[in-house]
């Protein structure tokens, strides 16, 4: 099988990886890829969002399956134009990707299928919006609606903070939204039109600071599985939130595709959806990718070509694994282009690491280069979350990246709960 990764970040860098071990995959594409990516595949340098561009690429090279890494692409329709043209597509229409791309239609799919979620109510001006805000208790949760990479987002402690997100965001699509209290943990599941598999449990550290401090990022580092989401709970998601949204975008005409990413708050009634992303995370995709087994490729496959109910359940490895990422300094704000990193391959010779590579740049000189907020995720494997995050940070502390930093608490919740339980016990 000829293969097509579009993106260029470090979920990409894994997602080519695990396919190029894949025994399916003949040749590997990546649009445009970066230097990371370019020991598993052949980048080329074209717009993935470009849809005209893509279906060109993959007539000319005979490419069987295009996998879309980020969201973007996804909102701008490259899977209907693959679709269109024939190419089987990894990745959701851009009707479809409206779970991602607009928070407000994922609130009123849930409210039309009584899937749990926070009480909400949608708004479209700065005035309706404070009118609406007396309706909830605070904490308040206040989102702005499209693509915000998690930025639009505010949870207010109380009314004046609330009113003063609502006058920062203007006039404009908002939710308001019920905070919801517990504890946060992403299910990924392979949607294919009505059938819903469950892949891989995750948690990722979206702060950029050590005990979860500072401003949002698109995250500083993730673990797999989740142990929080217990089998009970994974099933229970599976049943109340994931299915009915197959199933109501099936009857609506717009059935998804790909790759569907539950953000849950585990409740005290249960688990709630927070939001739905379209692809895999990044960095829960670099943490759940090595956990893998069996032709990752094929089954991608089959979810692209309406498939996956005939496949065996995807099989993973019971191991652990933490990512640590590694980003320039700035980030999340602007981040320092032009970093020398170096280590990489002292930090692979570490028992289970490998390290991704999200915003990085070749140099003419050959050197290696930060290009970018996110630099590296280096990834560990190992049988206990003990082992894997002492991996990670000896692949962490073989890296040479002067201009970068990175937090040392990454996994904190889960290692503490297993201290507890080994305490108990
Ligand atoms: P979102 O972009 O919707 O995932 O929101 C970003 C983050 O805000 C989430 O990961 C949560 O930590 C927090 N958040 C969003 N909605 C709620 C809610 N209803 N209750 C509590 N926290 C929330
Ligand atoms: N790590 C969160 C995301 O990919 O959206």
């Amino acid at each position: 099988m000829n293969i097509l990764l579009l993106g260029s970040g470090g979920r990409e860098d894994a997602l080519a990886w695990r396919l190029r071990q894949s025994p399916s995959c003949d040749l590997l594409l990546a649009a445009p890829g970066n230097p990371g990516i370019g020991r598993w595949a052949e980048c080329v340098a074209i717009d993935p969002c470009n849809g005209e561009r893509v279906v060109e690429l993959a007539h000319a090279r005979g490419i069987d399956l295009v996998v879309v890494g980020p969201e973007a692409p996804l909102v701008a329709g490259v899977a209907d134009a693959c679709r269109a043209a024939g190419v089987a597509v990894l990745g959701p229409s851009a009707a479809a990707a409206q779970l991602e791309g607009s928070k407000g239609f994922t609130k009123d799919l849930c409210a039309a299928n009584a899937i749990p979620t926070a009480d909400y109510v949608r708004v479209e001006t700065e005035a309706e919006a404070r009118a609406a805000l007396h309706r909830f208790p605070v904490p308040v949760v206040i989102k702005a609606d499209g693509l915000a990479a998690g930025k639009g987002v505010t949870v207010a402690m109380n009314h004046r903070e609330a009113e003063e997100a609502i006058a920062a965001a203007g006039d404009g699509p908002m939710v308001i939204e019920e905070f919801l209290e517990g504890e946060e943990a992403s299910l990924f599941a392979l949607v294919d039109g009505e059938v819903a598999v469950p892949l891989a449990s995750a948690q990722d550290h979206k702060r950029v600071g050590e005990g979860d401090t500072g401003p949002n990022t698109g995250g500083m580092g993730a673990y797999s599985p989740a142990p929080v989401l217990t089998p009970e709970l994974e099933a229970r998601a599976m049943r109340e939130i994931v299915e009915p949204t197959a199933r109501a975008l099936a009857e609506a005409g717009t059935p998804f595709s790909g790759v569907l990413y539950a953000g849950l708050m585990l409740t005290a009634d249960g688990p709630k959806l927070i939001e739905y992303n379209v692809r895999f995370g990044d960095p829960e995709c670099e943490a759940i990718m090595p956990r893998i087994e069996g032709d990752f490729a094929e089954l991608l496959q089959a979810v692209a070509t309406g498939r996956l109910g005939e496949m065996p359940a995807p099989a993973l490895s019971d191991e652990c694994t933490m990512t640590v990422v590694i980003a320039a300094e700035g980030y999340p704000g602007t981040p320092r282009k032009g970093g020398l990193i170096e280590g990489i391959e002292a930090a692979e010779r570490e028992h289970g690491v490998t390290v991704f590579q999200a915003g990085t740049a070749r140099h003419g000189s050959g050197a290696l280069l930060s290009a970018g907020g996110r630099v590296l995720a280096v990834t560990a494997r190992a049988g206990t979350f003990a082992l894997a995050r002492a991996r990670a940070y000896r692949g962490v502390d073989a890296i040479d990246f002067a201009e970068g930093f990175h937090r040392r608490d990454i996994g904190w919740r889960e290692l503490a709960r297993q201290e507890q339980i080994g305490n108990a016990s």
